[in-house]
């Protein structure tokens, strides 16, 4: 078995549906996700951070990927999140990645156009696919945090231009997402209309929405019923989301609320159990978690199950 890029699964996916991209950082993530994708029969994206490769090595991580295949049966695509430079990007390629993302955001646009073409080039002479990103999303991702003021929309003009002169298989747009539990102060709100203009612009384009969590109030409530103390934090409406599935937004990242379940999960059975300190005994509930959660995104909210 082999990885596969996101070419196929975007084309069958554009304007019907969308393909979920989860982050994955050991083999309990990694387990729970495979598991919630083969049980719904969906396309699947594993993404990896840079942050990731330092906590479990890019070589842990791919044979994990690798022996996920293997187990499911299920075809699946190996994603470098929010890749930095060149330099990462061309590691993931190198390492057997399928897909790399570029994220040249926080770049002027000239720059963010040279450094994506310069990804591109390499990534497609070695049959690998590539993601842009345009405009800037609020929020915090590794160890970069982007205050809300300093967050920009993409521009269609500029969307349109990017794409053309970078030659990327598909592009992150901000209209409104952040990273992380704190999306929004008051009402969630994205803007659909410049979705739909970009959308109009470049058709049958794979748009990409990263910042996607829903941040479920219920995750939120166990994990402070066990200690925790989360406040204030609010992620995208369901119904948004389900919404840019059907407007040509054809992936859409998910970390922050695998995290809060599998942490929701931890803290309880902890506090449930003080006597047990086997890892495996915390540790299954919380990959449980993970795929209850998936399976959740894929049948209510990506609405891809059985386009595996
Ligand atoms: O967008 C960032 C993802 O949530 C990954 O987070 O860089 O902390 O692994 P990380
Ligand atoms: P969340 O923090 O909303 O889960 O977004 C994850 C993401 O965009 C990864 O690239
Ligand atoms: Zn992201």
């Amino acid at each position: 078995m082999s990885l596969v890029s996101t070419k196929e699964m975007f084309k069958k996916a554009y304007g019907k549906y969308a393909v979920g991209a989860f982050n994955v950082n050991n083999m309990e993530i990694i387990q729970g996700i495979v598991d919630a994708a083969q049980e719904e029969k969906a396309p699947l994206i594993l993404q990896v951070s840079a942050g990731a490769r330092k906590y479990a090595k890019h070589i842990y991580l791919m044979k994990l990927v690798e022996a996920a295949m293997e187990d499911s049966g299920l075809d699946i695509c190996l994603h470098l999140d929010h890749g930095a430079d060149f330099e990462v990007c061309k590691s993931c390629v190198d390492g057997g990645f399928s897909s790399v993302m570029i994220d040249g955001s926080k770049h002027p646009f000239e720059e963010n156009v040279a450094l994506t073409k310069q990804v591109v080039e390499y990534a497609h002479s070695k049959g690998v696919v590539v993601e842009g990103e345009l405009g800037k999303l609020a929020g915090v991702e590794d160890a970069v945090k982007v205050k809300a003021e300093d967050a920009t929309y993409t521009d269609p003009d500029q969307a349109v231009e990017f794409v053309k002169r970078t030659g990327v298989d598909s592009l992150a747009i901000a209209i409104g997402t952040s990273h992380g539990a704190y999306k929004f102060k008051g009402e969630p709100k994205l803007d659909f209309p410049r979705l739909e203009k970009i959308a109009a612009m470049l058709p049958g384009f794979p748009i990409v929405l990263h910042g996607a969590s829903t941040v479920l109030p219920e995750f939120v409530k166990k994990c402070n019923e066990f200690g925790g103390d989360i406040k204030d934090a609010q992620g995208v409406p369901e119904e948004m989301l389900r919404k840019a599935g059907t407007m040509g937004v054809c992936k859409i990242n998910i970390d922050t609320d695998l995290r809060l379940a599998m942490t929701a999960s931890v803290r309880e059975y902890l506090v449930k159990n003080p006597g047990d300190f086997d890892p495996r005994q915390y540790l299954s509930p919380a990959r449980e978690a993970i795929k209850k959660m998936v399976q959740h995104k894929i049948k209510d909210v990506l609405n891809c199950s059985n386009q595996a």
